[in-house]
């Protein structure tokens, strides 16, 4: 399914809507909304807006259990870190229960920091059901998403629901999500926008599956449990069939 929207705000204030409302139905059924925030930039319009009314006044906070896709290994408080730009956007400025936030620390040991979160995800989310409700994600322009880099090992990855990645381009450790836990989610939204990122959103959407080479492929949960919201400066490559394809996932 892909949504298109005039311009980033428009999709940012939508993706808000969409988060709100995931939350208050999870929390009626559930009693809990697991969510999965995306690091970068494109998601931060979406988490400012979360913190101020109405969607901070529609959310049931007490009852978010917040996660992350992927965190770069730097501290804290460096400014490459998801858990930092959430925290500033939003996080600080909602009634969360803060045992309910679970950054991803491996600033010290990745191999270590990527265990702890696999085990982590696995005594944090329900026993009934341990899956997440929603996983935001982006899109990089070489076909990544989350820390899930071309050719990287962790693409074949079959059990474990985190591990640690290396990123030799920006020489740089992370930890991210793998395609297992992503793929159980039972709503996965890719967040898109900007020109710069119109090839490879077609490549993606239109093209061969070679998902080792473009791994946002490998994110394929249940049908209809997948929506691309993007910009009209993103999607200005792709054809009107697949929006036609897409809509009929
Ligand atoms: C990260 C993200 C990464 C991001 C894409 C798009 O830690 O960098 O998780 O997967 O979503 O690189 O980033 P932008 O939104 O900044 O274009």
């Amino acid at each position: 399914m892909i949504h298109r929207f005039d311009d980033p705000e428009a999709l940012s204030r939508a993706a808000a809507d969409l988060f709100a409302q995931a939350a208050c139905a999870a929390v009626a059924e559930r009693g809990r909304f697991d969510v999965a925030f995306s690091g970068g930039h494109t998601p931060q319009r979406t988490y400012e807006l979360l913190a101020r009314p109405p969607w901070r006044d529609r959310t049931p906070w007490p009852d978010v259990h917040v996660f992350w896709g992927d965190e770069r290994c730097v501290p804290p408080e460096d400014a490459r870190s998801n858990g930092r730009m959430a925290h500033l956007a939003l996080l600080q400025h909602v009634p969360l229960n803060s045992a309910h936030v679970h950054p991803i620390r491996c600033d010290g040991d990745p191999d270590a920091g990527a265990a702890r979160y696999d085990k982590l995800l696995r005594t944090q989310l329900p026993a009934a059901a341990p899956v997440l409700d929603l996983v935001f994600l982006g899109l990089g322009q070489d076909g990544h998403t989350a820390s899930l880099f071309p050719y990287s090992p962790v693409l074949a990855e079959k059990a474990r629901w985190a591990a640690a990645v290396y990123v030799a381009e920006q020489q740089m450790h992370r930890v991210s999500l793998t395609p297992v836990i992503i793929n159980a989610a039972r709503r996965v939204v890719f967040l898109v926008v900007g020109r710069e990122k119109a090839q490879v959103l077609k490549t993606v959407l239109e093209g061969p599956t070679d998902a080792r080479r473009l791994p946002a492929q490998l994110i394929t949960p249940r049908p209809g449990r997948l929506l691309w919201m993007v910009d009209q400066t993103a999607a200005s490559h792709l054809t009107p069939s697949t929006d036609k394809v897409h809509a009929e996932r």
